[in-house]
């Protein structure tokens, strides 16, 4: 676990819940770049407490885009002696899905020691993720219905018991229509294939495995998450503009069509990966407000101890509040 005087695992927790909260009061509002610039300032306010020399690997951009939490960006009180960690984020995953109060926005970050985790530039990747059953298995450049079939032989299911989600893109028009020729399942989403990816690694989400072109520091958040729980991503970087050779150069990739794995995309030994709830989700509900306080629900992952804990948290005001209400919930 990143230790230091103070538990940084909960420190973590403590700011993605604090994303999550400032922007679930934009839900529904419609403005996704608001809701975005509340979860990035509450985000780096929080961040700006704690006892680390933190470094944002993967953030909401290149510096000269991003007035903050922008990559190479130094966070955290920096004191002499505190732990260098290199800080991957997305306070809020799924700007849409916030906006339009659709399921499964949140509120995430992923840290590890210094170089634990890979420094994507922010283009896509062509991504599959499963779970631990299918680890080891899939080729990212094999036909569709070969990995279909193996992701069923791991799992114990016909190929069209399997339901795998993808995000609902023209540029996924051939792999919608190669997983349908398989009789497989689709859930199409609108957005999020970094909770999507989760999903795809628990068993009991019903869903199977994540297929498709997302963006890149989801794809290496996602591989921080796949880390504590034992699944697996399998990705590449897609080159769509001349500029995303040099991005990646930037950012010391120079073999561009290589396909990485897990351990790869998050080599660190020790990586911490949290994520609050912003709209309710599969796994995690999403922020509640009642009368003088805030429940929040996240996931806290680690590598060193290796466990997933899911933390449900009640934030009371300084003032009087109703009386909190255990169940039932919503
Ligand atoms: P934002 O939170 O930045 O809006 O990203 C949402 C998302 O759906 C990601 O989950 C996904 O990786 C990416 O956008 C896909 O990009 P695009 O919308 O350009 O297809």
């Amino acid at each position: 676990m990143l230790e230091t005087k103070n538990n940084l695992s909960s420190e973590f927790l403590r700011i993605t819940e604090a994303a999550a909260i400032a922007c679930a009061h934009t839900i529904g509002q419609g403005d996704r770049h608001h809701s975005d610039l509340v979860a990035t300032e509450a985000m780096r306010k929080t961040m700006d407490g704690v006892d680390m020399t933190g470094r944002i690997v993967i953030g909401e951009g290149e510096r000269d885009e991003a007035p903050m939490l922008y990559i190479g960006e130094e966070v955290g009180r920096r004191e002499i002696g505190s732990t260098p960690i290199d800080i991957a984020v997305d306070p809020l995953e799924g700007t849409n899905l916030c906006a339009n109060d659709a399921p499964n926005a949140i509120a995430v970050l992923a840290a590890s020691e210094r170089g634990g985790l890979l420094h994507a530039p922010d283009i896509y990747m062509d991504k599959i993720v499963v779970g631990p059953s299918s680890k080891g298995t899939l080729d990212l450049d094999a036909p569709v219905k070969d990995n279909l079939a193996t992701i069923g032989r791991c799992l114990g299911l016909r190929v069209k018991d399997l339901r795998i989600v993808v995000l609902d893109r023209p540029r996924h028009e051939k792999l919608i229509t190669d997983i349908r020729n398989t009789g497989a399942r689709i859930k199409l989403i609108t957005d999020g294939d970094l909770s999507a990816g989760i999903n795809a690694a628990v068993h009991g989400t019903g869903i199977h495995a994540l297929m498709g072109i997302g963006g890149a520091p989801e794809g290496v958040i996602t591989a921080a998450a796949m880390r504590c729980i034992n699944g697996e991503i399998l990705a590449r970087l897609k080159v769509n503009k001349d500029t995303d050779k040099e991005r990646m150069a930037k950012m010391g990739i120079t073999t561009p069509d290589r396909i990485y794995r897990t351990e790869d995309l998050a080599p660190g030994n020790n990586i911490v990966f949290a994520a609050t709830g912003v709209t309710s989700g599969d796994l995690i509900k999403g922020v509640q407000f009642f009368d003088g306080y805030t429940r929040t629900e996240s996931l806290l992952m680690s590598t060193e101890p290796k466990q997933l804990r899911f933390v449900d948290t009640i934030h009371l005001g300084a003032e009087k509040s109703a009386p909190i209400q255990l169940s039932p919930r919503i």
